[in-house]
């Protein structure tokens, strides 16, 4: 724990090998470094590339009840789940804290408004089960990996949601989830909706609206709605030059029209949208980065609209039109890239959800 050695100048006796006299601090003290220590890191380079991004967070859970229940908040602040096992293991938690809380157990501990962020990586739907016989009925039904109750109030519940289009069933599954036993509890039609995203993030190509604008709460759900952002393509165009060029002219360069998928996005379901912003398809690559193939750190623009379409029945500008007007902003981030060279095509794929994890991306 490389960050307690800050505080050696509250006891300048000690050797720089003694150990920390932890005990000296007030518990108060002691609580905020455990919460500042358990905080995910979120940058993956070299050896933490496959470490777990909440590993400190975990060990600490396991020094005591106390400590676990104030490292616990850092942890659910931002959830990144990946894969498909990382969304089980979650509702495996979920589902845990569901019994915890029906036998008073001290490690009970509510998750519901914790989290502020929630990340889904590409979770393709499992094909339904085939027809077991009645005989085998029962050891599947308790198997049910995703259980849509215990998972909508806490994906629901963050202001931000990101998630692949392969993984939108998810979402569509808690929304009918909350907005059913909603319909239940509901004593006043003016009740706020059960769910308090503002910021949505759509990772990947996939662009398929019905779901959502063909069912009442998926309506709801968009028309809620603030901030919407679009992280796609992940395979980038690529304009390569041959070193940095000083002439590189920015706005020749954004002569060029919003992608044409913009124009499928069901602009009037979005009631309440302030902005909309996209990962700009081309990429500006130098050949110094194209030699070195690997993992780089690419710099992709972000434009933002902030004044969002509002009709189904729209034609996208070029984007130099947008940025010259004002109407829309372009930013640059760096995100961390896989380059990929084959003799037909140079690629690149981005990591978006690294990106993301970071704030980079607002
Ligand atoms: C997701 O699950 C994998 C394998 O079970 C694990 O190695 C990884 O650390 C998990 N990722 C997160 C962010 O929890
Ligand atoms: C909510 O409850 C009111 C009566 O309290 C009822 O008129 C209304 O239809 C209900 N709304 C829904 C969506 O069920
Ligand atoms: C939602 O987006 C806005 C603007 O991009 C940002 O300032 C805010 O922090 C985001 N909220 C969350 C919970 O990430």
């Amino acid at each position: 724990m490389h960050h307690l050695t800050s505080f050696t100048p509250f006891c300048p006796i000690m050797q720089s090998t003694s150990p920390f006299p932890f005990a000296n601090l007030s518990s108060e003290l002691v609580l905020l470094i455990f919460a500042h220590a358990a905080r995910p890191t979120f940058v993956k380079t070299g050896d933490n590339e496959q470490q777990n991004p909440y590993a400190s967070a975990l060990s600490l859970c396991r020094v005591s009840k106390i400590v676990r229940r104030t490292v616990l908040p850092e942890l659910l602040r931002t959830i990144l789940l990946p894969e498909y096992n990382n969304v089980t293991a979650f509702v495996r938690t979920l589902r845990m804290q569901q019994a915890f809380a029906l036998q008073e157990n001290d490690l009970r501990f509510d998750y519901g408004g914790r989290v502020d962020r929630i990340w889904f990586g590409q979770i393709c739907e499992p094909p339904p089960q085939a027809p077991v016989h009645s005989n085998f009925a029962s050891s599947t039904t308790s198997e049910l990996d995703v259980d849509f109750r215990l998972l909508a109030p806490v994906l629901l519940s963050a202001p931000s949601l990101a998630l692949d289009f392969e993984s939108l069933w998810l979402l569509y599954g808690c929304l009918e989830s909350a907005w059913n036993s909603h319909i239940h509890m509901n004593d006043s039609e003016c009740a706020p909706p059960p769910w308090r995203t503002n910021n949505l993030t759509l990772v990947g190509e996939f662009n398929r609206w019905r779901p959502l604008t063909s069912t009442a709460e998926g309506s709801a759900f968009l028309a809620s709605i603030s901030r919407l952002s679009f992280l796609s393509p992940t395979k980038a165009e690529t304009h390569l030059l041959p070193t940095y060029d000083p002439c590189f002219d920015d706005l020749e360069h954004r002569k060029y029209p919003l992608p044409e998928w913009m124009t499928n996005v069901p602009w009037d379901s979005f009631k309440r949208l302030r902005t909309v912003s996209l990962a700009l398809p081309r990429i500006v690559l130098t050949v110094a980065a194209k030699t070195s193939l690997g993992e780089e750190n690419v710099d992709v623009e972000l434009l933002t609209l902030f004044d969002p379409p509002h009709s189904a029945y729209w034609e996208p500008k070029d984007i130099s039109a947008y940025t010259e007007s004002g109407e829309g902003r372009i930013v640059s981030v760096g995100v961390r890239a896989k380059l990929g060279d084959s003799p037909i095509q140079f690629s690149v794929s981005f990591d978006w959800e690294e990106a993301w994890a970071r704030g980079l991306l607002k």
